[in-house]
């Protein structure tokens, strides 16, 4: 749905040039939600806003559902830039109008009929769960609130793409967690891809596909969010997923263990339903041998439950061999730490 090619981008500030993003490329596939992850310049939202061109490329290519948005000229690209909605950090919405009259502005803008338009915001202001606040202004408003008519009025001409810039990065936990929700909805509701760029964890592992690690301007790891996200491999990356704690405290359990002498200490992984099978209790009877629990956690990434346990074998170095290849005989992903 979204393709970026060898997209290069810099800003030129009075006589510097200031590089943003370097060699980037990028898939997105048709109905899904990929994240951008990075640290604050980083490059996420020069990403985001190339994909729209409202930063034009210094190099490269952006196709957005098969156009090539990047060879368009100016009234060409503003209509297909209908196709893609975007939602902001600080919600960008008229302070003078009301609810409904921020979000029936794009489908003004676009000239549709009145009667069509009354109609149109009713359904969308459903669809976000704000009938009730119509006639409301803005500074009437929670920070959530005000997300949804961001929501609502990027969704008023039937997007395929909805572009997201930090758009929970203004809003405390809980309001952040319903308005992923919402997202998660509206993509499966209507088939809409999700492009969100993030600084937080959470919010890829909530309700993301898949993930990019944007670092320096380049994107230095990419993948499934199962994968990336319990298979770190990039130090940036390490550093967030350290975000969510449960890996921060195994660091410290660690350390602990090796310090006493401990040998045998590893990470089972599992994910999907087999999370809540005593596979492990199984195998250490069949092999005999003795195991210790330094730590455990139980989670989900988007749909997928997942499993991590880190524990000490005991026994001889033939007994841990086994339960080891025993444990991965069942599809489990062990590694020795
Ligand atoms: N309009 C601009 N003019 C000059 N430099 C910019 C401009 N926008 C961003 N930059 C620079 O480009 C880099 C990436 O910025 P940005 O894309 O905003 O990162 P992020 O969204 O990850 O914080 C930073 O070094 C930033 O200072
Ligand atoms: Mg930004």
């Amino acid at each position: 749905m979204i393709r970026l090619e060898h997209i290069e981008k810099s800003y030129t500030v009075g006589k510097l040039t200031v590089p943003a993003l370097r060699r980037v490329d990028l898939d997105v596939k048709q109905g899904e939600i990929f994240g951008v992850i990075g640290h604050s310049g980083a490059g996420k939202s020069t990403l985001i806003r190339c994909i729209n061109l409202l930063e034009r490329p210094t190099e490269g290519r952006v196709f957005v559902d098969g156009v090539e948005l990047s060879a368009l000229p100016d009234k060409r690209l503003q209509e297909e830039r209908r196709k893609i909605g975007m939602i902001f950090q600080h919600f960008n919405l008229l302070s003078s109008a009301t609810v409904a009259k921020n979000v029936a502005f794009p489908l003004e803008l676009a000239g549709l009929p009145k009667a069509d338009i009354r109609d149109r915001v009713r359904s969308l202001l459903a669809l976000v769960g704000l009938e009730e606040h119509a006639d409301k202004y803005p500074s009437q408003l929670s920070g959530g609130q005000k997300q949804r008519v961001g929501i609502a009025r990027a969704l008023a001409n039937e997007p395929k793409v909805l572009l997201c810039d930090e758009a929970t990065s203004a809003l405390d936990p809980q309001t952040t967690n319903s308005i992923l929700a919402l997202l998660l909805d509206i993509n499966k509701k209507l088939g809409l891809t999700i492009v969100l760029i993030t600084h937080e964890m959470h919010v890829i592992r909530s309700i993301c596909d898949r993930v990019a690690v944007i670092d320096g301007g380049t994107i230095v790891e990419e993948g499934p969010v199962t994968e990336v996200f319990l298979k770190p491999q990039h130090p940036t990356t390490k550093d967030f997923v350290e975000q969510v704690a449960d890996r921060f405290e195994l660091k410290e359990a660690l350390a602990h263990e090796k310090a006493a002498g401990s040998r045998s200490i590893v990470r089972i992984t599992y994910l999907g339903e087999t999370t809540y099978e005593p596979v492990l209790f199984e195998a250490a009877r069949e092999t005999g041998t003795p195991i210790s629990i330094l730590q455990g956690t139980i989670s989900r990434m988007k749909d997928t439950p997942y499993g991590q346990l880190v524990v000490e074998f005991g026994g001889s170095d033939s007994q841990v061999s086994d339960t080891i290849t025993l444990l991965r005989t069942r599809g489990f992903d062990v590694e020795v730490l």
